[in-house]
């Protein structure tokens, strides 16, 4: 018979990749709460539109990635690429408006169709924090400081370098990116072919390419930031201010676009060369024009969001595991009593390893191998005058002691 397999791009969270991404999550949360973040959990899929709308037609997400389809009812549903836009969403459906300035954050599992590998899956996983409300340089810093906060959390800061840049109001992207065009043009026939496509489709996205002719051409390409208003400028150098005085260090990128049509003003993303191609650990930027072109206010945002995966391979500080007690019937006689003082054990929060069906041999084995810390072995004798035989298993020492002590000894 055929060998079962996963979808391609997607895996099994299991032992230690299971228990990273869960240390990963807690620290996230940890520090959402540090930062006045509170939780929200949007679904899992929303209308298509609201991501086309949100994204753009012309990313490669909207383009080539979604994954949708029509649903028994014939409406056209996306499982999430991303969060951003579902939380706009969720703003402007709850009227969230009186809440406002609102911090948000969130977790889960998102979907896009690319070609997978190394650190690129078609399910992954996001950390996401969204601030809603009146923008200002120094939400922006603190949006970062909080990114730098939570890699440095991980151990992982380190590892990272902060790209930046603004792209300015709408309005400057939008003649920024005409000029870009007209410049590219002349050299149509010498780009890669992937950036052949991205001239007439998304030409900014031509600014991140890695073939080495395409930087050579973009290098002298129009800089966005001599389309910038005045009061883009302003806006950039005080956030540059602000993460000075802070004492994050960065570096000015005029070619980081990010691959969707929303940003406007600040972009970062936090890169790293320990993971080969796919670099960017995590990416965010402000969003001022977006819950309005969805049918809300004129609310502005930032947000950031960070890949767990491309966290988890660079993340090696996982606290030591909570080491469990075995709780072993010397003879099947002795497993009621056994389960009942392992119950009682976990009544006092002391975590238990317990082999419901094993022999002795068998339950002691295994609790070796569980890398228990101690075994208690509940046999015949030393029950008549309630008691068990208590053994350290790194030690080796064995003691009798009585089962209303067990608790405050093992814990
Ligand atoms: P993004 O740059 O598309 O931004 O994704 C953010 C992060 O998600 C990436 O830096 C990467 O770590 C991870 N990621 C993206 N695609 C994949 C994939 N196929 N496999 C594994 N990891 C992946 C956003 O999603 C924006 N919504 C971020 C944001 C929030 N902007 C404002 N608020």
């Amino acid at each position: 018979m055929e060998k079962l397999q996963p979808v391609r791009g997607t895996k099994d969270l299991f032992g230690e990749d299971y228990d990273k991404h869960e240390v990963i999550i807690s620290i996230a949360k940890r520090i959402a709460s540090l930062y006045g973040y509170q939780g929200i959990s949007t679904p899992i899929f929303e209308f298509s539109n609201i991501f086309k709308r949100s994204l753009g037609e012309s990313s490669d997400v909207v383009g080539k990635e979604m994954y949708s389809f029509f649903d028994k009812g014939n409406e056209e549903i996306t499982l999430r690429p991303e969060f951003t836009a579902s939380i706009c969403r969720a703003y402007i459906s709850n009227g969230f408006q009186q809440l406002l300035p609102l911090k948000l954050f969130t977790h889960g599992p998102l979907f896009r169709y690319e070609r997978p590998q190394k650190g690129r899956q078609r399910q992954f996983h996001q950390l996401n924090y969204e601030f809603l409300g009146p923008g200002n340089p120094a939400i922006d810093a603190e949006m970062i400081a909080m990114a730098a906060c939570l890699l440095s959390k991980l151990g992982i800061l380190e590892k990272t370098s902060l790209e930046l840049n603004s792209l300015g109001c709408s309005e400057t992207r939008k003649s920024y990116q005409k000029s870009l065009t007209e410049y590219l043009k002349d050299f149509a026939h010498d780009l890669s072919d992937d950036s052949k496509v991205r001239l007439t489709k998304n030409p900014l996205r031509i600014l991140d390419s890695k073939n080495s002719n395409d930087r050579k051409i973009i290098a002298n390409a129009p800089k966005i930031s001599d389309y910038f208003s005045n009061e883009a400028d302003d806006f950039f150098k005080s956030l540059q201010e602000y993460l000075t005085l802070m004492g994050i260090k960065f570096n000015l990128n005029s070619s980081l676009v990010r691959g969707l049509d929303y940003y406007n003003h600040t972009s970062f993303e936090f890169v790293t060369d320990a993971l080969g191609a796919q670099g960017t650990v995590l990416g965010g930027g402000r969003y001022n024009g977006l819950i309005k072109l969805l049918g809300g206010d004129s609310t502005e945002g930032i947000g950031f969001a960070a890949g767990i995966e491309r966290l988890s391979m660079l993340y090696d500080d996982m606290p030591s595991k909570i080491r469990s007690c075995a709780v072993i019937a010397s003879t099947p006689n002795q497993r009621i009593k056994s389960m009942e003082i392992a119950n009682e054990l976990r009544k006092n929060d002391i975590a238990i390893y317990f082999d419901a069906g094993a022999k002795f041999d068998k339950a002691l084995k295994n609790a070796i191998k569980e890398n228990c810390r101690f075994a208690i072995f509940v046999g015949e004798e030393e029950l008549k005058d309630g008691s068990v035989k208590l053994k350290d298993l790194d030690s080796r020492i064995e003691e009798v002691i009585k089962i209303d002590n067990l608790s405050q000894r093992v814990s």
